[in-house]
């Protein structure tokens, strides 16, 4: 029997994905969307156990970016970047995944991440320096997460400020076709070129600190090995790596948490009335509204998910956001509670969970103590989610009245 469709790339879906994902749990929980050509997850169980499954792999760059960018077939551009995301951390699986996600470690254990929180700390301030203390309008998403999102990175790899701008232009164009592809040539060829042009950047930034090491995370990475020339090629492609996942993500899940507050008045009161809420609050923000809403693994072998044959070389997403929102891990799913605990899959679990996490969470933590300072948040005007994709999803601008 032929799988009813299931629009999960249509406008209607990133506006508000979870009626369509709640449909999917119910009538199709493994269902195959002939346009990508790819299998998608929507059930708690089937998500956890195929991000563990080792017959699911993460050495998926080619049929991955040929799937999203069809314009691009049997060019040149599409094989360089094919060859650099190959090596990626998230296209990698043992032994090699194992050894190059060793020593991503070194940049993020608890104490290198606390180290940080003074500068997440100090970008917040700035972003809030334009909104006067009587209160004034803020663009959530410009002029507050973006920034905060943007310089965090800039600190953790110690980028200077006069590259900051094509640090940023070229992150987005590859984002931009990283979740949802490109069908058109334009977009496409823009990140293949951005690829290049923030490959050479990064390079170039892990050449001086291996000169000059100083106390930001690409010494860390770095380590005692900084005289062996694989290791400072790894750590290049590995940050590329960094700025790929922890950019737009950062950007978007303050957004998408700002909002789920804007929309639950109530639960904004209880933060705001209720000492020490602020930590599951960030968990269960997490859950409901994550700004990333799946993963995707390729099928090494033929396969059996939930009585659907998949066969070996298709792509598989296990849709994070739908397993965070199954009643069957989570009771009464569609309410937000922010005292509710337990972990989302939001970060994903498995040898490939995010390590960005403890960070992310970091961020979200200092941007909500820095918005809450004002007693009454209030949403101006409208929003909507263009330019979202299944990597990232976020409001495309959010503005809010900030007042005391
Ligand atoms: C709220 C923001 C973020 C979200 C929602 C998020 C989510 C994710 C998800 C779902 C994965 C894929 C896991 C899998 O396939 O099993 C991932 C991987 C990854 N993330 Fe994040 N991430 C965020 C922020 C960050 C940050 C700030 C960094 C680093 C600066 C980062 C670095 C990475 C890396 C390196 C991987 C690849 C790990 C591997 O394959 O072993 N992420 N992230």
């Amino acid at each position: 029997m032929a799988s009813p469709e299931y629009p999960l790339l249509s406008k209607n879906f990133f506006a508000d994905p979870y009626p369509l994902l709640r449909r999917l749990r119910d009538e199709c929980p493994v269902y195959y969307h002939a346009p990508l050509g790819a299998w998608f997850l929507a059930r708690h169980d089937h998500c956890t156990a195929a991000v563990r499954d080792r017959r699911l792999v993460n050495a998926r760059a080619r049929q991955l970016l040929s799937t999203l960018m069809p314009a691009l077939h049997g060019t040149d551009e599409l094989a360089a970047m094919i060859g650099q995301w190959s090596r990626l951390l998230w296209f990698l699986d043992p032994p090699r995944h194992t050894r190059s996600r060793g020593l991503v470690m070194r940049g993020f254990s608890a104490a290198a991440i606390e180290r940080v929180r003074d500068e997440v700390r100090a970008s917040v301030e700035d972003a809030l320096a334009s909104v006067p203390g009587g209160g004034g309008e803020l663009d959530v998403v410009w002029q507050f997460a973006d920034p905060i999102a943007l310089e965090v990175l800039c600190a953790i790899f110690g980028l200077p400020g006069e590259l900051r701008a094509d640090f940023r232009r070229w992150t987005t164009d590859i984002m931009q076709v990283a979740g949802a592809g490109a069908t058109d040539e334009d977009p496409a060829l823009r990140a293949t070129d951005s690829s290049v042009k923030l490959f050479g950047l990064l390079a170039a930034l892990v050449e001086e600190r291996r000169a000059r090491p100083g106390d930001d995370m690409i010494s860390r990475f770095l380590g005692d090995d900084r005289d062996d020339p694989a290791v400072l090629e790894e750590v290049t492609i590995q940050c590329f790596q960094m700025v790929g996942a922890g950019y737009v993500t950062s950007r978007n899940q303050i957004a998408c948490a700002v909002l789920a507050l804007l929309e639950h008045p109530d639960e904004l009161a209880r933060l705001r009335a209720t000492p020490g809420l602020l930590g599951p609050a960030i968990e269960e923000l997490l859950r409901f509204a994550p700004s990333v809403l799946t993963t995707n693994r390729l099928a090494a072998e033929d396969l059996e998910i939930g009585g659907q044959q998949i066969r070996q070389g298709e792509l598989v997403f296990p849709i994070l956001a739908s397993a965070n929102r199954d009643p069957a891990a989570y009771p009464d799913p569609d309410r937000l509670d922010l005292a509710r605990g337990g972990r989302p899959m939001t970060f994903s679990i498995g040898p490939h969970y995010c390590p960005g996490g403890p960070l992310a969470r970091l961020e979200l933590e200092e941007a909500l103590q820095g918005l809450l300072r004002f007693p009454s948040w209030q949403l101006v005007g409208g929003f909507d989610y263009r330019g979202a994709s299944l990597q990232d999803r976020g409001p495309s601008q959010l503005r809010v009245r900030l007042g005391v």
